[in-house]
């Protein structure tokens, strides 16, 4: 397993030129995504200290920063970072395992595949090779599930911390209907969450996310414990899943009688709200997108997860409808990539089954400050503003003989676009930057 990451010096003063694509601002309505679309064919980044200090047309600012050493990639693109708003380390070694739906899929390679972050050796290891994944594949912002051990935590934000990543990330709460082994209780969930709020929140670019891992895993008593420390601390998130699939649902109604539908377990609790992030949400009821809505609680919408554990369709458009904040989840090892651009592939198709094609703009909304502004981060991340935390991606959208032949039969930005994000994966991740600095160089591997 490689153990080092290609930080390539950069100084704390650089520019990069190149085409950029982004969105000036976060919209109300999905409607409005296009004309918030920014080209920009020749333009010129400007980064001081790992923030934006200047951005536009290359023609404009070349002569601001006269000693500048400017990088350019002159047939290249660059896209802000994506951002990841639902995935679990641990499950990294598991990807892609075999021919099971939700629960037994929980029961059969999940559950004995996160007994071994007990060991802290060995989370650290799969830490590193989870975070040089994210950038291999262009991904600078995640939002992180760990096991249920607090060790799993601490050893992802100490890589997290080496290379000055923005993630959040929590420790599994889980007290009941799972191995023993990976069973806490409602105090050691409390004090073990409590610990790594005050030890990471805030700590450089680190944010702390509370983490039941879904309604039939914590008892009342549990969630009750969420909620005090959602109460003590306000800042921090909250994540878990919710409405995924049909036998879940039906659990879920055995186990809380007492509460009109899924969400409203959470909201009982008082875990919706803003930094509140639901996976999934597939099979949701009318009251439940009130909720979210009235709530400002935003969907990871996860469709590779979706498709492989046969979950069922995410209806993008109720969301929209609704005005809830939706971003982009891989949810690896339910997911079957860590590569944003295969992820909304399979987005476009999850619509086309509703009857609605997914354009290529929205889609890179969904990845991009759309994502961002589901995790609320949207004045710190998603767009090429001044001021924003300098992390962001360049595509190579030529990278095999195929993609060359397509591209060179594109004429808009916008087919060019949509048939790198049908064909792209980590190939074309031609280079990746977090806070300014270069991370990972797709020809150095
Ligand atoms: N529901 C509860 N736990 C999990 C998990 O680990 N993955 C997914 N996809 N759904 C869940
Ligand atoms: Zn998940």
């Amino acid at each position: 397993m490689s153990a080092q990451f290609e930080t390539i010096d950069t100084p704390s003063l650089c520019a990069i030129r190149a085409s950029f694509l982004d969105f000036k601002q976060v919209v109300g309505q999905a409607s409005d995504i296009v004309s918030q679309f920014r080209f920009i064919q020749d333009g010129l980044l400007v980064i001081q200290q790992g923030r934006i200090l200047w951005f536009g047309e290359w023609q404009q600012g070349q002569h601001l920063y006269p000693d500048l050493a400017v990088t350019h990639y002159p047939d290249q693109w660059i896209v802000p970072g994506f951002i990841d708003t639902h995935i679990h380390y641990p499950q990294t070694e598991m990807i892609a395992a075999y021919g099971e739906q939700l629960l037994s899929w929980l029961e059969k390679y999940t559950f004995p595949v996160e007994m071994q972050f007990a060991d802290k050796q060995y989370a650290s290891e799969i830490s590193r090779f989870f975070i040089q994944q994210l950038f291999s594949n262009g991904t600078t912002t995640a939002l992180v599930f760990g096991s249920a051990h607090p060790q799993s935590v601490d050893a992802l934000f100490e890589v997290a911390e080496e290379v000055n990543m923005r993630l959040i990330a929590g420790k599994v709460m889980m007290d009941r209907h799972a191995p023993a082994e990976l069973c806490d209780t409602v105090e050691s969930s409390y004090t073990d969450s409590k610990r790594l709020i005050e030890k990471w929140h805030g700590k450089g670019r680190l944010l702390y996310a509370i983490t039941p891992r879904f309604a039939p895993t914590s008892t009342p008593e549990q969630l009750q414990a969420a909620q005090r420390l959602r109460e003590e601390f306000p800042d921090v998130y909250v994540q878990t899943h919710l409405s995924e699939n049909q036998a879940e649902i039906e659990w879920v109604k055995q186990l809380f009688p007492e509460r009109k539908n899924y969400l409203d377990v959470y909201h009982h609790y008082g875990l919706t709200g803003e930094r509140s992030v639901f996976a999934h949400g597939i099979h949701l009821c009318e009251d439940e997108w009130q909720c979210l809505s009235e709530t400002q609680s935003s969907i990871a919408f996860c469709p590779t997860s979706n498709l492989f554990i046969g979950s069922g369709l995410f209806k993008l458009t109720e969301a929209w409808k609704h005005q809830v904040s939706v971003g982009m989840g891989t949810d690896v090892g339910g997911g079957t990539s860590f590569n944003i651009l295969q992820t909304l592939n399979e987005a476009y198709k999850v619509m086309q089954l509703q009857g609605y094609s997914l354009s290529a703009c929205e889609a890179l909304y969904l990845a991009t400050l759309g994502a961002a502004h589901a995790l609320k981060l949207d004045d710190k991340l998603g767009n090429f503003a001044i001021g924003k935390e300098a992390d962001f991606v360049v595509l190579d959208l030529e990278a095999t003989p195929l993609q060359r032949l397509r591209q060179q039969h594109s004429g808009t930005v916008d087919e060019k676009l949509f048939a790198l994000i049908m064909l792209g994966d980590d190939r074309n991740i031609y280079c990746t930057y977090v806070n300014g600095v270069l991370v990972h160089q797709r020809d150095t591997r």
